[in-house]
C-alpha cells in the first residue's frame, strides 16, 4: 500500500474526524482537502460555528498535507495561526484546502484556506508541524 492510500485509511479511523463527519477529498503529496457539513453541535449560542471547530478542521487538512510529504509517521502540530474571516453558519459545508509551503529539517509549514460551498473564504491559517523523530 502506498503512503497516500495508507493515510486515506488512517483518516477513516480518526475518532474526531468520524465525530465531525469529515471527509478527505482531493489528496496528493503536499495537498489535502477536508470537508465537513456543519452540525448544530458545532455552534455557539449566536448560531455561528465555534472557532475551535474551524481550527480543528483546518488542522485535519494541514496535518494530512504534511504527513503526505513523509514516508512514514505522524506530524504533530507545533503552532497554529488562524484568522476567522467570516462567520460559518448551520447548513453550510466547509472545506479546508491545505498546501505544504515549506519543509525544513525538522518542520513542515502549511497554509490552509477554509471555504464554504459558495467559495466564500471563511478562514485562513498557517500551521507548523514537527517531523516525526527518526
Ligand atoms: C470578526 C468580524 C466581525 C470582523 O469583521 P470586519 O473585519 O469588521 O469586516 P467586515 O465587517 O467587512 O466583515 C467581514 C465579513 O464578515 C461578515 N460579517 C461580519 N459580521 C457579521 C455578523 N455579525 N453576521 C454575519 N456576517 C458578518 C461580513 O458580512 C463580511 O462578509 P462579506 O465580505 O462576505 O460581506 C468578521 O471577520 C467575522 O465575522 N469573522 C468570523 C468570526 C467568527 O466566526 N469567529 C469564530 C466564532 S466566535
Amino acid at each position: 500500500m502506498g503512503r497516500l492510500e495508507e493515510l486515506r485509511q488512517r483518516f477513516k479511523s480518526e475518532p474526531l474526524g468520524i465525530h465531525f463527519g469529515a471527509t478527505l477529498g482531493h489528496f496528493e503529496a503536499g495537498h489535502a482537502v477536508v470537508s465537513v457539513n456543519v452540525k448544530d453541535e458545532f455552534l455557539i449560542v449566536d448560531g455561528i460555528v465555534q472557532g475551535g471547530i474551524t481550527t480543528a478542521i483546518a488542522d485535519f487538512a494541514g496535518v494530512y498535507a504534511a504527513m503526505s510529504k513523509l514516508e512514514t509517521g505522524h506530524t504533530p502540530a507545533m503552532n497554529i495561526n488562524i484568522y476567522f474571516l467570516r462567520p460559518i453558519k448551520t447548513g453550510e459545508t466547509i472545506t479546508a484546502v491545505a498546501d505544504v509551503i515549506n519543509e525544513s529539517r525538522r518542520t513542515i509549514l502549511t497554509r490552509v484556506d477554509v471555504f464554504n460551498q459558495d467559495r466564500e473564504n471563511k478562514a485562513y491559517a498557517t500551521i507548523l508541524f514537527a517531523k516525526p523523530k527518526a
